[in-house]
């Protein structure tokens, strides 16, 4: 195991950008992608179909139980190069874009604070570095599951700037969209990921900052292609 792959780390909240400059880093690259986000939903709404997620947030839920279940399921990512995003084959299942929806978000968010949980997801996701290059997206990729790697970009925007981004989204979707109601979901996510105390999100103390509230796609990208340069990963 001399070989060391490149690891890129993209963290930051949900719709600052982080899927978009992801992906089009590992197809220029060619490396592999990590969504580690769809691990924490796919989780999330297992639980919630097995009942131990409910409707009220306040309530309780059952590390032991979550645990159970995460240990339960093979995990497995294949790119779509349609949605350019990765689908998510879960014991032998594809699983639907369902997984993607604020809701499941919010499961993700939940069930993202227990320790043991994120422990036992830990391994699959460093495993990703062991045969080629990669592009890890998260909130925890520089800070915790990847602290060597070779480039680490925390992008944010605010969470005006985010709901925003999805209110449009939804609409061209042609689906409806509340502003206010999207607004508050977002920082509901952003205070639990950023104030729970195993692996909150946060930069890393190496990262880059990069506020996208102003900045397209196309200079997201070229920013953190910059970066990359200056880090020693060409392309
Ligand atoms: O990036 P996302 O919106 O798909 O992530 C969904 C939730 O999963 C997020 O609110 C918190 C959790 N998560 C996490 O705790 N650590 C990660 N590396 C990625 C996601």
């Amino acid at each position: 195991s001399s070989v060391r792959y490149p690891v890129i780390c993209i963290d930051g909240p949900s719709g600052a950008g982080k899927g978009t400059v992801t992906w089009r880093l590992a197809q220029v690259l060619g490396y592999q992608l990590l969504d580690s986000g769809a691990l924490y939903r796919i989780v999330g709404l297992k639980a919630f179909e097995a009942g131990l997620i409910s409707a009220d947030t306040s309530q309780p839920i059952d590390e032991n139980a979550v645990l159970a279940l995460t240990e339960s399921l093979e995990i497995a990512f294949v790119p779509n190069n349609d949605s350019g995003r990765v689908d998510i084959i879960v014991n032998g299942q594809a699983v639907g874009e369902q997984v993607r929806n604020e809701t499941v978000g919010g499961y993700a968010s939940q069930i993202a604070v227990f320790p043991q949980v994120r422990q036992a997801l830990l391994k699959l996701q460093q495993d990703m570095a062991t045969r080629s290059g990669l592009v890890a997206d998260g909130r925890d990729m520089g800070t915790v599951v990847f602290p060597d790697a070779d480039v680490k970009v925390f992008l944010t925007a605010s969470a005006e700037a985010r709901a925003e981004r999805r209110v449009i989204q939804l609409l061209n979707a042609g689906q409806t969209a509340d502003f206010e109601a999207i607004l508050a979901t977002i920082k509901e996510r952003d205070d639990r990921d950023e104030n729970r105390s195993t692996a909150p999100s946060k930069p890393a103390a190496d990262a880059l900052l990069l506020d996208s509230s102003a900045l397209n796609a196309d200079a997201v990208y070229e920013q953190v292609k910059k970066h990359c340069q200056d880090k020693g990963v060409f392309f």
